[in-house]
């Protein structure tokens, strides 16, 4: 299938949930606004991935509307940047409404400028609006403005919408199960992060800083084709371990000391997300190397668990028995304090060392859309029960051990904070690792970091 056929089939598969839903109606998908950096220089400009994930689209300002009838018959209209050919010496080319048609096949494409007009236009006599609720003040506002125009026409016998719903309740359901061409985006993404956690392992000696750790991620990143970071790199030296969300910073990395790095690049709009840890000096201690193997066998065991017509927790779950029955017999935790593993689990001792869930979705965002629940009318919340696993769905898997100082802790743990973290898309008899391009097993990285 050709690129534009598939996001024509995918605003089919939403026309098609609309007109079940209500008998048609109205969609409005706007993308990501531009976001001033300082003064004049923005950040990178990044689509919003709902907007993208139905037009193939990277420009700002632009809005999707798609208007589905009761007979089932859809229109697609884009309103996007006029051609201006001013703007386009500064900023870059635009593709303009006139082309807009042949290379996104959209039926209608129109300059943003109209947008508000033509909205009103499209809402008239449509009984249900497909929209972000309560996204912004900007977005209500304009909703507002677009529902008193079409209700300033009543006395002409037009009605206004009277029914309002989340559109992203329908998309990101749509986007938690990838496609063909999303896990082969996906596949080629999480390669060139594997090669660029290589190049890190390669290159790190005692007495670098993380920052040029960093620095050769982004390299290998850029080098490869990938647009951006699918998040900021985690580059962190001995005690920034167990800081979750350190960022790379400027602290030099130790001889003795692990080196843990979490960082994925996004190619065409696809994120990729790898943890590897590692020695500085390229060998394990006794300590780290036994909390580094307690932490793959979590992995592995989660990674056995991953796989259809399991829950989401599943995982989690069988990473939570590894991890805790380690702790215990590193006597980090204490058997005595807890009396068996099922108590350490049930009381949740392990939160101390780790306090993270071992999945999310992963896609067009790193934390990926999709509910983590099944949807199930008549019951609360959260007694929906975990999500079951199927194939095309894409997640992470990533346990850790997280050890800082304490006076009840064994000095030589101190400081040692290590994840591992893969990306799995769930096939039809369990899950294919797509980032596994960078050694897991502390001998080969040991390996790779002697060559
Ligand atoms: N890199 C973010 C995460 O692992 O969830
Ligand atoms: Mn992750
Ligand atoms: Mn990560």
């Amino acid at each position: 299938m050709n690129k534009t056929n598939i996001y024509q089939q995918r605003r089919n598969t939403l026309a098609k949930q609309m007109l079940s839903k209500t008998g048609g109606g109205i969609a409005v998908i706007s993308t990501a606004p531009e976001v001033a950096r300082n003064r004049d220089s923005e950040f990178p400009y990044r689509h919003d991935s709902d907007f993208y994930y139905l037009s193939g689209f990277d420009e700002p300002g632009a809005t999707l509307v798609l208007k589905v009838s009761s007979k089932g018959q859809l229109e697609s209209h884009l309103f996007c940047r006029p051609k201006d050919a001013e703007r386009e010496i500064w900023d870059g080319i635009r593709l303009g409404p006139e082309a807009a048609p042949e290379v996104l096949g959209v039926e209608f494409a129109h300059s943003n400028q109209s947008l508000d007009q033509k909205l009103s236009e499209l809402l008239a006599d449509q009984e249900a609006i497909y929209i972000r609720l309560a996204e912004s003040a900007e977005a209500d506002r304009r909703l507002r403005h677009w529902m008193k125009q079409v209700r300033g026409q009543s006395r002409s016998g037009i009605n206004p919408p009277s029914e309002f719903h989340d559109v992203e309740c329908l998309i990101h359901e749509m986007r938690l199960f990838k496609d063909a061409h999303e896990i082969d985006t996906m596949r080629k993404a999480a390669s060139i992060s594997a090669r660029a956690h290589v190049r890190a392992m390669q290159v790190c000696k005692p007495g670098m800083r993380e920052y040029q750790l960093e620095a050769e991620l982004l390299h290998e990143f850029r080098n490869s084709g990938a647009q951006s970071v699918a998040y900021n790199s985690i580059v962190a030296g001995g005690a920034n371990s167990c800081i979750l969300h350190y960022r790379a910073g400027s602290t030099e990395l130790r001889s003795g000391d692990l080196c843990l790095i979490d960082a994925g690049c996004e190619l065409d709009g696809y994120a990729s997300d790898i943890t590897r840890t590692f020695p500085v000096n390229g060998k394990f201690s006794g300590p780290q190397r036994a909390l580094y193997d307690i932490t793959l066998a979590a992995q592995e065991a989660a990674i056995a668990m991953t796989k259809p017509g399991n829950t989401f927790m599943q995982p989690h779950e069988a990473a939570l028995q590894v991890l805790t029955q380690g702790l215990l017999d590193e006597k980090l935790l204490k058997l005595a304090d807890y009396g068996s593993l099922e108590n350490a689990i049930e009381t949740g001792a392990y939160r101390r060392f780790y306090m993270h869930r071992t999945s999310h979705w992963l896609g067009m965002d790193v934390h990926d859309v999709g509910s983590y629940r099944e949807s199930i009318e008549g019951i609360a919340q959260d007694e929906k029960p975990w999500r079951i696993l199927k194939s095309g769905m894409a997640l992470t898997i990533e346990p850790g051990l997280y050890i800082r100082p304490a006076d009840d802790v064994d000095e030589a743990f101190w400081n040692i904070g290590i994840r591992i973290e893969d990306d799995a898309v769930v096939n039809d008899s369990g899950c294919e690792l797509i980032s596994r391009g960078v050694p897991v097993k502390a001998d080969e990285i040991e390996a790779l970091m002697k060559s």
